[in-house]
C-alpha cells in the first residue's frame, strides 16, 4: 500500500516535471504559422496556426531537441528567426535561445524566449538586429532554466501596447 502511493506520488511528480511546454504569444493581429523541426530521429511536433493576438500552448516530448520559426499567413514559407530548444538536457535543465543565424532579416516572427515562471534569462529582443540573440556560430548564447514552461513572443508589439503592457517587465517592452 505504502509502496503504491509512493510510486503514484513519484509518477505524479515526474509528469509534472516533464511538461515541456512553450506558450506562444502572438503580439499583433497577423495570423502566423509556427513550423517545428525536430533534430533527426526525434518525434515530429505538429505545426500550429496562431491567430492574431492569441496564445497557444505546445507540449514537447521528453528530451526533444529542435527549433521553430514563424511565417505570416499568406507569406512564403521560409525559415526565419529561430527559437531553439533542448528539453531535459545536461543536468536535467532546459536550454533555449533565439537564433538569427539562418535568417537575420526576419523581423516579423520569433522575438523572445524566456521561462514562464521566472521571466529570466531572456533570449532575443522586440527589435532586431540585437545583441541578445545567437547571431554568429561562435556566440555563446544558449540559456538554461529548470522551468518546464517557456514563453515565446512572436510578431510586433505595437507602440501603444508597449505603453499599456504594465504587467510585463521593462526589459520585454524596451528591448
Ligand atoms: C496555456 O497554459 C497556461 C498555463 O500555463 C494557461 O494559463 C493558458 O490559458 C493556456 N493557453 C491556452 C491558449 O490554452
Amino acid at each position: 500500500m505504502q509502496f503504491t502511493s509512493a510510486l503514484f506520488a513519484a509518477t505524479a511528480l515526474f509528469s509534472l516535471a516533464s511538461a515541456n511546454t512553450v506558450e506562444f504569444i502572438n503580439q499583433d493581429s497577423t495570423t502566423r504559422n509556427i513550423v517545428f523541426t525536430a533534430q533527426e530521429g526525434l518525434p515530429v511536433v505538429e505545426n500550429i496556426v496562431l491567430t492574431g493576438l492569441s496564445t497557444a500552448n505546445v507540449t514537447f516530448p521528453d528530451s526533444w531537441i529542435g527549433n521553430w520559426y514563424s511565417y505570416n499567413d499568406g507569406a512564403v514559407n521560409v525559415p526565419g528567426m529561430l527559437g531553439e530548444v533542448r528539453w531535459n538536457g545536461f543536468a536535467g535543465a532546459n536550454y533555449f535561445d533565439v537564433s538569427a543565424i539562418v535568417n537575420p532579416t526576419d523581423v516579423e516572427g520569433v522575438k523572445m524566449i524566456f521561462p514562464k515562471n521566472s521571466n529570466e534569462p531572456l533570449s532575443g529582443c522586440q527589435t532586431f538586429p540585437c545583441s541578445n540573440a545567437y547571431n554568429q556560430p561562435n556566440d555563446i548564447a544558449t540559456l538554461s532554466t529548470t522551468d518546464d514552461t517557456l514563453v515565446c513572443l512572436v510578431g510586433t508589439l505595437s507602440t501603444s501596447r508597449r505603453r499599456s503592457l504594465a504587467r510585463m517587465p521593462r526589459e520585454f517592452i524596451e528591448a
